[in-house]
C-alpha cells in the first residue's frame, strides 16, 4: 500500500512542464487501431490507465513500445478481432476502455465487452454512448454486465446528445469516422481532449469538421493511415498546479501549455486574489494572502471543469468569508469534504453544493483520496496544512498524475511517496 507524506507550510516556487492530456491520450491510443500501421505518440503521459490501456492494444495483437520521453509507437497491422473476450479484466479497471467499443465497433462491427469501471463519483451510464451506436445502424445489447455492439455495416447518421457528454461524444466519433456517409453529432462536448482526439484522426485522414463547436460533423472514408501525433498539455493537471501555487502563496511558472483552455481556473484564481500572468505557451501564478472567497459552478467546457472542483474546494477551505460550489456534472463528487474537515475545515455539503467556511488553517493528519481528483485535492490540502499529513489511496492519484510528486518536490514542497 503505497502513501504519500507532506509537511505544509512550504510555498512552491520555480517552473514545471506539463505532459500530455489523459483524458486526450485514452481516446488516442484507442484511436490508433483504426490506422493500420506504425502510429507515433509523443507526449504520453505514465499513468496507470494507460498502462492498462497498452495491455489491451497488445492482447489484440498491437506491437506497443514506449520510450523514456513519452513517446509510444504503436503498430497495429497484426491486430485482429479474435482476443476481443482477453481484455474484459482491463476493461473493468477504467471508465475510459469504454472507448473500445466505439473503435472496435468501427473497426470489426462487432465487440462484447464489460460494461466500464472509473471513479466512484456518480452513476455514469453510458445511455448516450449507446444512442449513438444505435443511431449508426449497430444493435446494442445489454445484459450480464456486458456490452455487445454489432451490425453489418454502419451508416452516418444525425444524433442529438441528451448530455453533454465527454466519452459519447469521442466514443461515436470513433465508431463513425469509417462509417458510410456523414454523421451529425449536436449538442456535443468541446473539452480540449475531445477536440485533440478529432485533430489525431483527421491527421490520419477522417474528416471531421466542427470539434470544439456544439456541432461535428463527420464524412466517412474507407480507411485512416498511420500518423505520428504529439499529445495536447493535460488541462487538469495544469490546473491542478495552478490551485497548489495560489495555496502556498508561491510563484509557479507551468509551461508547454494552451492557456486558453485554463480561462475558468485563471479567472476564478484572480477573484480569490491570486495573480495569473499568461504567455504564449505558459502561465504563471503569483498566490497572494488573504485568499478571498468566491462561488463557482461546474459546467462542461468552456466552463469550469469538475475534475478541479474539489482542488479549487481545498482553497476556499481557508478564504476569508463563505465560498461555494456547485457541482452540476456528477452527482457524488463531495467525498472529500470528509478528509478536509477531519483537518479542521468547516464545510457543508446540501445536494450537490457545498459552501465552505473559511478557517484560519488546516491541521495536517492521516487522509484518504477517494477518487483520482480528490486524491490531488488532498495533496495541495497537506501543502497548505500546518504540520504533516499521510494520505493513502494513491492508487487513484496514479490513475491521472504523470509525476505529481516530484513535480512538487521540485517546486520546493516537503513531499515524499513511500511504496510498501
Ligand atoms: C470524462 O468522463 C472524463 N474521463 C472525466 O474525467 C471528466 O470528469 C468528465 O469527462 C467530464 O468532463 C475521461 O475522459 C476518461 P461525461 P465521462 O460523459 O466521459 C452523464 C478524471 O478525473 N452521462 O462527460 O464519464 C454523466 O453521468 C475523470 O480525469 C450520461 O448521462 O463524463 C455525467 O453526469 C473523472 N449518459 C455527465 O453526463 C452518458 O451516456 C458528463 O459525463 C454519458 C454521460
Amino acid at each position: 500500500m503505497s502513501k504519500i507524506l507532506v509537511t505544509g507550510g512550504k510555498r512552491l516556487v520555480g517552473e514545471v512542464n506539463i505532459v500530455g492530456a489523459k483524458n486526450a491520450a485514452l481516446g488516442i491510443l484507442p484511436a490508433t487501431l483504426l490506422c493500420k500501421g506504425e502510429c507515433v505518440l509523443e507526449n504520453v503521459p505514465d499513468i496507470s490507465d494507460m498502462r492498462h490501456y497498452e495491455t489491451m492494444l497488445r492482447k489484440l495483437g498491437a506491437n506497443v513500445t514506449k520510450s523514456a520521453d513519452g513517446t509510444m509507437t504503436v503498430d497495429t497491422k497484426d491486430v485482429t478481432p479474435d482476443a476481443i473476450s482477453e481484455i474484459e479484466e482491463e476493461s473493468r479497471m477504467m471508465r475510459a476502455s469504454y472507448y473500445m467499443i466505439g473503435t472496435l465497433l468501427g473497426l470489426f462491427k462487432d465487440v462484447r465487452l464489460p460494461l466500464p469501471g472509473g471513479c466512484d463519483i456518480g452513476a455514469r451510464p453510458i445511455d448516450q454512448h449507446i444512442k449513438g451506436f444505435k443511431a449508426l445502424g449497430a444493435t446494442v445489447d445489454l445484459k450480464e454486465g456486458y456490452i455487445h455492439a454489432y451490425a453489418d455495416k454502419l451508416v452516418g447518421s444525425r444524433v442529438y446528445f441528451d448530455v453533454v457528454s465527454v466519452g459519447a461524444t469521442i466514443n461515436v466519433m470513433l465508431g463513425a469516422v469509417l462509417a458510410e456517409g456523414t454523421t451529425t453529432l449536436e449538442n456535443v462536448a468541446k473539452e480540449p481532449h475531445v477536440v485533440d482526439v478529432a485533430n489525431f484522426l483527421n491527421k490520419a485522414g477522417a474528416k471531421i469538421v466542427g470539434a470544439g463547436t456544439d456541432v461535428i460533423k463527420i464524412t466517412g472514408v474507407k480507411r485512416l493511415n498511420p500518423v505520428s501525433y504529439c499529445v495536447v498539455a493535460d488541462q487538469i493537471t495544469t490546473g491542478t498546479y495552478m490551485v497548489a501555487a495560489a495555496a502556498t502563496n508561491g510563484d509557479v511558472t507551468i509551461r508547454n501549455i494552451i492557456p486558453e483552455h485554463l480561462d475558468s481556473i485563471s479567472a476564478k484564481l484572480r477573484e480569490m486574489g491570486a495573480e495569473v500572468i499568461e504567455d504564449y505557451d505558459s502561465l504563471r501564478v503569483i498566490g497572494h494572502t488573504p485568499l478571498l472567497p468566491t462561488k463557482l459552478k461546474t459546467l462542461p467546457y468552456p466552463g469550469f471543469p469538475t475534475d478541479l472542483q474539489q482542488p479549487m474546494g481545498v482553497l476556499m477551505c481557508v478564504a476569508k468569508g463563505q465560498s461555494a460550489i456547485t457541482e452540476t456534472i456528477f452527482e457524488n463528487r463531495f467525498k472529500y469534504v470528509d478528509e478536509l474537515v477531519k483537518m479542521g475545515a468547516s464545510v457543508i455539503v446540501a445536494g450537490n453544493t457545498a459552501v465552505f467556511n473559511g478557517v484560519d488553517k488546516l491541521t495536517g493528519c492521516p487522509i484518504r483520496a477517494t477518487d483520482l481528483r480528490a486524491g490531488a485535492a488532498m495533496i495541495i490540502a497537506a501543502l497548505m496544512a500546518e504540520g504533516t499529513s499521510e494520505i493513502t489511496g494513491v492508487e487513484f492519484i496514479d490513475r491521472g498524475y504523470d509525476n505529481i510528486v516530484n513535480d512538487l518536490k521540485n517546486l520546493g514542497a516537503d513531499i515524499e511517496r513511500i511504496d510498501s
